[in-house]
């Protein structure tokens, strides 16, 4: 069978992106959910700080 390599987008979140087979497959539209507290706005400023420093994204799209 032929095989598909799947691009990833890491989170920058180091124990995530190891645990998800090194990301986010491109492309792919996350919906974040859970509890107050939860972490949810930490994971998002998380992505996005990382991914400037780290990923040279420079804009979310
Ligand atoms: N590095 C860290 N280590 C441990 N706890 C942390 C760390 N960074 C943030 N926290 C705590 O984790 C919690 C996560 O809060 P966060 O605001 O991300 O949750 P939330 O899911 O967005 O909540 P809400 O639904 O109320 O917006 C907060 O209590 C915060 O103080
Ligand atoms: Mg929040």
């Amino acid at each position: 069978m032929e095989r598909v390599e799947i691009h990833r987008v890491k989170t920058g979140i180091q124990g995530l992106d190891n645990l998800i087979q090194g990301g986010i497959p491109k492309g792919n539209v996350i919906l974040l959910t859970g509890p107050a507290g939860s972490g949810k706005t930490i994971f998002a400023l998380q992505f996005i700080v990382k991914g400037a420093e780290l990923y040279g994204e420079r804009r979310l799209c």
